[in-house]
């Protein structure tokens, strides 16, 4: 069981592996992006959604606060940016409870401006800026993220510098 996994990569290339490789192992739950502007959050968002076959375009969420994708679906996604969010009240109106009610992924950039309604997330991905690239800090929420994060660095090990925390029971 891994609660923490810190992956270094050194190009938004390299985020953009990992990405794809979080969309094959986390299917659904609350994903919440953190990190300064500028760090990669909505890089990472886009590369997941073009992994799970989104090929269209991926806008910043930063006016709309939403944008849906795969609403048809089985588990669609929607992609949150609350920087602008003026009051967390906000967040109740955007419907995001429904979204995580029913079997979804949310992938959310600024939680913090929603701390007070967002619900503890799944998995936290902070994007922290180093010298050589970006330094990403995976959190599990839980023990099926906990799984999720050792399937994760079973896959990135042979590409990655991968530094893991393990958590005992509880
Ligand atoms: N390793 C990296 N991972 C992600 N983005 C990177 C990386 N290196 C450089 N970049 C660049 O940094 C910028 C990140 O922008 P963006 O994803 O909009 O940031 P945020 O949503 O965190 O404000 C993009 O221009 C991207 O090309
Ligand atoms: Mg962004």
């Amino acid at each position: 069981m891994v609660k923490v996994l810190r992956i270094e990569v050194a190009d938004e290339a390299g985020t953009q592996a990992v990405a794809a490789e979080l969309a094959r192992v986390v299917s659904s739950g609350l994903v919440t992006l953190q990190g300064p502007l500028g760090a990669g959050k909505t890089s990472l968002c886009r590369a997941w959604l073009r992994a799970l076959g989104h090929s269209g375009s991926v806008r910043s969420p930063t006016y709309t606060l939403v944008e849906p994708y795969f609403e048809d679906a089985a588990v669609p996604v929607f992609h949150l940016d609350l920087y602008r969010l003026g009051d967390a009240e906000e967040l109740e109106y955007l419907g995001v409870r429904d979204y995580l009610a029913g079997a979804s992924l949310c992938l959310v950039e600024w939680p913090e401006r929603g701390q007070d309604v967002l619900p503890s997330a799944d998995l936290s991905i902070e994007i922290v800026p180093t010298e050589v690239g970006r330094r990403l800090v995976l959190r599990a929420g839980g023990a099926r993220t906990e799984r999720q994060l050792e399937q994760l660095a079973v896959r990135l090990r042979p590409h990655f510098k991968v530094c893991e925390t393990e958590g005992g029971r509880g």
